[in-house]
């Protein structure tokens, strides 16, 4: 049967087409007509011998001429080799000693985020207009300022799509607010050069229809994936005809590009007409892009008066982190029982210097804007101006990001067959993925895989249920991390990529240093209850598909993203810390601690999908995990990306034409439309 792969035992080898293959098979594809044709000629023969020709070269001149992306992803990594010949392994990070005991708890730190998390969701869903005039009350009582020209037909197109969150925008409103202080010509300008740059496309609406483009600026080069920009398109096509005449400069990058320097983003230095982009815009090679997040801070700030402290390569070794600046939960009294509110994408790099050794991506290279330029991208990281878009890769679907990915229907379905029920899956955290970020330097990425793989000495204090009913309290016993790490984590790089400048060893260093297993389908994570998704250089795509299962998301990121007002941490997913230092305190409340790691005397038993340690627990964790299925089914469809992109379309069309028209909605004078 065709559809046999998804009916498969999860073990077998998928049939999934790589992009690759599918091109392939496209050319063979054309050939079937055309042998059809010449079977009843003379010539059949000399035909077949030319088909056969012209299959060989062009899988010859596919294989010989590499998509432009992979050429400048090989040459910045020689750049990366060249630049940093001397670079030394970073030493792990010391033992972080005992912390005073912790103090018995009525409830459990979780419990109360849980509860915390649970109240806020039902009240914003409580809470939402329930018409377009409550709609308009709410946004000029939230922004003081009227809602844009069209907002009644955004709210008509809102609702009868069934959106729910129709007050919950405070990221538009966010990501503009540097752009409204420019005239629409300086907004127009500022666009139309920025698209020019070598990592930055265009989308432009004329007459009711939406086109991505690729200008170049004279004596520029163009790199990134325009498919960025026309996946924006996509999500345009629902209500272009409604939009006016109007370009947006979209990048071509998963990473933010939007850096204003400290200096002018103080309101004396404002620049009302900045001129031609390329003068603000640096060059893919210059890395680490850390300075110039740094640039972002004010001079008294530590980053800025003692740079030299954390120059670039460390000149010998480096202070380890020595903060845990979560937001302290009450009562917790050790980083390890100390857990987040929400993601850290407030992440306080001004002040904390350190932070350059926790986060690969302030080691890597991409072009940055050191001006206030309006470019759309899928991410916001810290303190940049990015203005959010829902990421391509929500709307176009791939195999390695889509939950359900039919390769026939070739798009995702609500269901996975590969997707095992609750009581089948194991209670191991889960993570697969590449090398991404950081050039080799051990943090974000490679500390979670050296956590997981490497031999570990030390010991941590884990809070743990015991007892039942009335005598039910939390316990903290010290468990050795090698004993955690093999019962808790299923954790390892599937491919080796920005390698060459690792020491020592290079590539093959990599390889021997750190846990690398094969690579697996997307649906191999659905196998574990507890699902790990960490940033690369940028945000990762990959969450909305383990959104999307029936397992529970654990996210560890700096980026922001469209939907942040709607996705309520400890809900729908729970948050984790860049340190990871929390982990195997979450994995404990969640999943228990197996009877052999608090009493080693007794025998070590193997884990077993469907192992419960703690039911309560259990429970929990699979309400996270269903909350984000939902949630993922209800707030992040399509059309609720569209609901999104189309209400900054019209914010955006406001900064567009603002000095030369009305472009305020006012309720008691409705619009004249001509339809
Ligand atoms: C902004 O970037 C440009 C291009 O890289 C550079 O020449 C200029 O010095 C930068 N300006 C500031 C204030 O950093």
């Amino acid at each position: 049967m065709l559809f046999s792969r998804r009916y498969a035992p999860r073990s077998a080898e998928p049939l999934v087409l790589t992009d690759k293959r599918k091109r392939r098979s496209a050319w063979l594809l054309h050939l079937v007509p055309f042998y059809w044709l010449i079977k009843y000629r003379r010539y059949r023969r000399l035909a077949i011998n030319l088909m056969v020709l012209v299959a060989l070269v062009a899988f010859a001149t596919y294989r010989a001429f590499p998509s432009e992306t992979k050429e400048w992803l090989d040459r910045v990594e020689v750049e990366y080799a060249a630049r940093m010949p001397n670079l030394p392994s970073l030493p792990s990070l010391p033992a972080i000693p005992l912390p005073a005991a912790f103090t018995r708890h009525a409830k459990h730190p979780i419990e109360k985020l849980m509860e915390d998390g649970r109240r806020k969701w039902e009240d914003k869903l409580r809470r939402q207009s329930k018409s377009l005039e409550q709609a308009v009350a709410e946004y000029q009582r939230r922004y003081g300022l009227a809602p844009p020209k069209g907002f009644d037909k955004w709210y008509e197109y809102a609702t009868r799509n069934g959106f729910q969150l129709v007050d919950e925008f405070d990221a538009i409103h966010e990501d503009l607010a540097p752009f409204r202080r420019l005239s629409s010509v300086e907004v127009q300008s500022r666009t139309r050069s920025a698209a020019k740059q070598e990592t930055m496309f265009s989308v432009a609406i004329k007459d009711g229809l939406a086109k991505a483009g690729n200008e170049v600026r004279p004596g520029g080069t163009k790199k990134g994936d325009m498919g960025r920009a026309k996946g924006f398109v996509q999500t345009l096509q629902g209500f272009v005809h409604d939009l006016p005449d109007m370009v947006f400069a979209v990048s071509g990058l998963a990473e933010s590009s939007v850096y204003p320097t400290w200096e002018v983003s103080q309101p004396q230095n404002f620049t009302p007409t900045l001129g031609d982009a390329q003068h603000y815009v640096s060059k893919s090679n210059e890395f680490p892009v850390w300075y110039k997040y740094t640039n972002t801070c004010a001079p008294a700030d530590p980053v800025r008066t003692n740079p030299t402290a954390y120059e670039f390569p460390p000149a010998t070794t480096i202070l380890p982190p020595t903060d845990f600046d979560a937001v302290p939960t009450e009562g917790a009294v050790n980083p390890f029982t100390n857990f987040l509110h929400g993601t850290e994408w407030d992440l306080d790099f001004c002040t904390h210097p350190e932070k350059f050794y926790q986060f690969g991506h302030f080691y890597a290279g991409w072009p940055m804007f050191n001006e206030t330029f309006p470019v759309f991208g899928p991410g916001r990281g810290p303190r940049s101006m990015d203005i959010r878009i829902p990421s391509y890769y929500y709307v176009v679907p791939l195999p390695k990001y889509t939950y359900g990915f039919d390769p026939v229907l070739g798009h995702g379905q609500d269901d996975d067959p590969n997707d095992p029920e609750w009581d089948e899956k194991s209670g191991t955290m889960f993570w697969r993925g590449a090398t991404t970020g950081g050039g080799s330097s051990p943090q974000g990425r490679y500390s979670l895989v050296q956590l997981a793989g490497q031999d570990n000495p030390t010991s941590q204090p884990i809070l743990h249920r015991t007892g039942h009913g009335l005598s039910e309290s939390w316990t903290e016993t010290r468990i050795d991390v090698n004993s955690l790490r093999t019962a808790a984590m299923d954790v390892g790089f599937t491919k080796a990529v920005q390698c060459a400048p690792y020491k020592p060893g290079g590539c093959d260093g990599m390889m021997r240093d750190y846990t690398f297993v094969d690579k697996v389908p997307l649906y191999e994570a659905y196998k574990s209850k507890i699902l790990l998704d960490l940033d690369g250089m940028g945000y990762s795509a990959r969450s909305m598909a383990l959104l999307a299962s029936k397992s529970a998301l654990v996210k560890s990121t700096i980026y922001r993203e469209f939907f942040d007002d709607w996705l309520q941490p400890w809900v729908h997913f729970i948050p984790l810390s860049s340190t990871f230092e929390e982990l195997f305190n979450i994995w404990a409340f969640f999943v228990g601690v197996p009877a052999h790691l608090v009493d080693p005397t007794l025998p070590a038993a193997p884990a077993q999908a469907g192992d419960v340690f703690d039911p309560k627990g259990d429970a929990a964790l699979r309400s996270i995990a269903d909350s984000g299925r939902s949630w993922k089914r209800e707030h992040a469809r399509i059309v609720d990306m569209e609901v999104y992109t189309y209400r900054l379309c019209l914010e955006w069309a406001r900064l567009w034409y603002q000095d030369e028209q009305e472009m305020d909605f006012v309720l008691d004078h409705p619009l004249q439309d001509d339809d």
